[in-house]
């Protein structure tokens, strides 16, 4: 057992032989290639009756705190998906809820995962639409800070998200891309792309800065700071800069990109996408996704 599943097994929800399957199922494919990997075999059932009181509360106290600075500066598209997927205060989302919603909007698709997941394997949920969430939710001792994601990070800082369009394909297209790659080069720069976007990224929109990352949905603290702090230094998104500025973790980031749009993200991702799948021999995988997607 490694350090992350000692550290989530406080949880009822998760506490299953289902959750231990998933979990060796889940250490085990990263030994696979990219076509060997089954991501059905990593999921596991939100086993919504378990949820505490506390948990329902510790969710409804960030909901709503969020809730008050992103109704101004929360991304159109963030605060659209969340009513599209009925995000609530007064309950922990239910994942058939959520899904029913979001497949009528752009096919995703959210799952419990347990815990930690090889790199490989979480693309290859992204690749087919779908995204591995972890079903946890952070003790109310810890409401502030948590190191490792819960549901509050993965369902309210992700998947309302997902319910656009266009960042739905940037998303896919991004998996598609990240886990068929076999150059180290490529690999640690989609992992700075995702950083600076999926987790940390900022927009323009109605004249205004406003945030989309989920780093900065979920979190109090690095959204006031990623807004209203001095010492960020806020960069126009350009995707080759991205791609070589080195991140770091554990502190307030001090280094963000600017969409302008999300078209923005998701044409650049395509343009790059070509290029990491024809170096793979897998030019096939983004010609797939553009039939269904379009
Ligand atoms: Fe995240």
């Amino acid at each position: 057992m490694g350090e992350m599943s000692k550290k989530i097994i406080y949880s009822a929800v998760i506490d299953s032989d289902e959750a231990k399957r998933a979990q060796a199922a889940a250490d085990a494919s990263a030994n696979l290639n990219a076509d060997q990997i089954d991501i059905d075999s990593m999921k596991i059932t939100q086993q919504y009756d378990k949820y505490t009181d506390e948990n329902h509360e510790v969710w409804g106290i960030i909901f709503k705190k969020r809730m008050e600075q992103l109704a101004e500066f929360g991304s159109n598209i963030f605060l659209n998906g969340a009513k599209v997927i009925n995000l609530r205060a007064d309950r922990v989302p239910p994942l058939k809820d959520v899904n029913r919603r979001l497949q009528e909007c752009t096919g995703w698709s959210s799952h419990g995962v347990p815990g930690y997941l090889p790199a490989k394997s979480f693309f290859a949920f992204l690749a087919q639409r779908q995204f591995p969430t972890t079903v946890t939710v952070r003790p109310k001792a810890q409401m502030d800070y948590l190191p490792e994601p819960d549901i509050i990070h993965d369902v309210f800082g992700h998947v309302p998200l997902h319910a656009d369009p266009v960042f739905a394909e940037f998303l896919q297209t991004y998996g598609k891309a990240a886990l068929y790659t076999h150059n180290p080069e490529h690999t640690e720069r989609l992992a700075r792309l995702f950083w600076f976007t999926v987790e940390f990224g900022l927009i323009h929109e109605d004249n205004k800065l406003k945030l989309y990352g989920s780093g900065l949905i979920s979190s109090e603290g690095e959204g006031h700071h990623a807004l209203e702090s001095k010492d960020v230094d806020r960069r126009p998104f350009e995707l080759e800069r991205v791609c070589n500025t080195a991140f770091e973790i554990d502190h307030y980031q001090p280094i963000l990109y600017v969409l302008e749009s999300f078209e923005q993200l998701r044409d650049a991702m395509v343009t790059y996408a070509e290029r990491v799948l024809d170096e793979a021999g897998r030019l096939d995988e983004l010609e797939s996704l553009t039939k269904s997607a379009r």
